[in-house]
C-alpha cells in the first residue's frame, strides 16, 4: 500500500483538492484517460467481504466498459480514512464509499444506528429480510438527506469481543478502555458494561491497542484476523453480541453526470459484486475463526448459552432506550422483518 500522507481535516482536505484541481488544469495531467474514472475507498483490507466485493465490482465493470470506465480500489484507508470519506464524497474527490453502517448516524442520517443495537439480529438470514427489503429501500432513501445515494448493502458478520482477558460476564468488562465506531448505540453499550468506549477511526485501531490507548475491541472476525489483531489480543470471546455491515455509497451529482447507459452497466457490477460479497461473508467468517482458533498465544473462547444470556440481559437497556429514540416505527419495522412478518 503506498504510504501517501493525506490530509485529515476539512481545510487541509478542500486545499488538496484545490491543489489538485489546479495541476490539472495547468494541463500536467495529459496522459489518456478513461471517459469515467470512479475511485471506490474503504478502510479495510482485500481479503475480507467488502474488499473482496470492490475487486469483484472493478473486475466486472472492466470486462463490460471497455476500457471506457475506469474503476479504481483503494483499500486500506490508503485514498481516505473514516475520519474524511463522507467529507471527499461530498467534495467530488472519491466517487463511491462502502461505510459500516455504524458511520451513517454521525453523517446524520442516525436511523442506521438500529443495525448496532446488541442482539437485534441471531443470524445473516434475518439481517437480509431487512437490508433486501422494503426497509433497507427505505434507509438507503433516506441517505439523501447528506447527499449520498444508497446503492445497497454488504455483510460482514457478527462482532466478537477481543481483551486483554476472556470476557465471560458483565464484570469481566469493567475499567476496560474499548475502541469503537462513532455510533451513539455502541457508546452506550460499552458504558452499560461499565467500559470506557473509546472512538477511533478504524485504521487507528490496530496502533491504539500495541501502544495501550485502548485495552479492547469489538470486530468481525475477518477484520480482527487481517489488521493482524491476533497478535496483540490475547483473548477473544465468541459474544456475537451485534452486526456489522455497510451500505454503498455514491454522489448523486457523479451518478446523474453518467450516461444511462454507463448508470445501468455499474448498477449492474455493483448488484452482481455485492451478492457475491454476500455470498461470501459467511465463508469468510468461517476461515477466520478456523485460522484464530489455531493462532498461537490467542484464546478463543465461546458462552455458554446462559452465559450469552446473562450478556443480553445486561444490555437490553441500551436496545430500550434507544427504541425510544428511533421513534415507534422504525424498529418495530425492522423487527417485523426480522421475524419474516413483512
Ligand atoms: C469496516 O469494516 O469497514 C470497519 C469497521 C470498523 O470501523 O470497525
Amino acid at each position: 500500500m503506498s504510504a501517501v500522507s493525506l490530509p485529515r481535516s476539512p481545510q487541509r482536505l478542500r486545499r488538496a483538492l484545490l491543489g489538485a484541481a489546479c495541476l490539472m488544469a495547468a494541463g500536467v495531467a495529459r496522459a489518456a484517460r478513461p471517459a469515467v474514472l470512479l475511485r471506490l475507498s474503504h478502510v479495510v483490507a482485500p481479503d475480507t467481504p467488502k474488499g473482496q466485493m470492490a475487486q469483484r465490482f472493478q473486475a466486472l465493470v472492466h470486462q463490460r466498459a471497455g476500457g471506457r470506465i475506469r474503476v479504481e480500489v483503494h483499500p486500506d484507508s490508503s485514498l481516505w480514512g473514516d475520519d474524511d470519506e463522507m467529507e471527499a464524497l461530498r467534495l467530488g474527490a472519491v466517487e463511491m464509499l462502502a461505510p459500516s453502517l455504524s458511520k451513517f448516524g454521525m453523517a446524520g442520517v442516525p436511523e442506521f444506528e438500529v443495525f448496532d443495537l446488541p442482539y437485534l439480529f441471531a443470524d445473516l438470514a434475518q439481517v437480509r429480510r431487512v437490508t433486501q427489503g422494503d426497509v433497507g429501500r427505505e434507509l438507503l432513501q433516506r441517505l439523501g438527506r447528506q447527499q449520498m445515494l444508497g446503492l445497497g448493502f454488504l455483510d460482514n458478520g457478527f462482532k466478537q469481543m477481543s481483551a486483554p482477558r476472556p470476557l465471560r460476564a458483565p464484570s469481566d468488562y469493567r475499567g476496560l478502555r474499548v475502541r469503537v465506531q462513532a455510533s451513539r448505540v455502541l457508546g452506550e453499550q460499552m458504558r452499560a458494561l461499565g467500559a470506557q468506549a473509546v472512538v477511533l477511526p478504524f485504521a487507528e485501531t490496530q496502533r491504539a491497542l500495541a501502544t495501550g490507548v485502548v485495552d479492547a475491541a469489538e470486530n468481525p472476525l475477518s477484520n480482527f484476523l487481517t489488521q493482524g489483531l491476533a497478535a496483540l489480543q490475547p483473548h477473544l470471546t465468541l459474544t456475537q453480541h451485534g452486526y456489522l455491515g455497510y451500505a454503498v455509497v455514491t454522489h448523486p451529482r457523479f451518478w446523474a453526470s453518467l450516461s444511462p447507459g454507463d448508470r445501468e452497466l455499474l448498477e449492474a457490477a455493483l448488484a452482481e459484486a455485492l451478492a457475491h460479497g454476500n455470498r461470501l461473508a459467511a465463508a469468510l467468517d468461517a476461515q477466520a475463526l478456523a485460522t484464530l482458533q489455531r493462532t498461537p498465544d490467542l484464546q478463543v473462547h465461546s458462552l455458554a448459552a446462559d452465559e450469552r444470556a446473562t450478556l443480553r440481559r445486561h444490555l437490553q437497556p441500551v436496545f430500550d432506550g434507544f427504541q425510544r429514540s428511533f421513534g415507534p416505527s422504525l424498529l418495530r419495522d425492522v423487527q417485523r422483518a426480522v421475524d419474516g412478518r413483512s
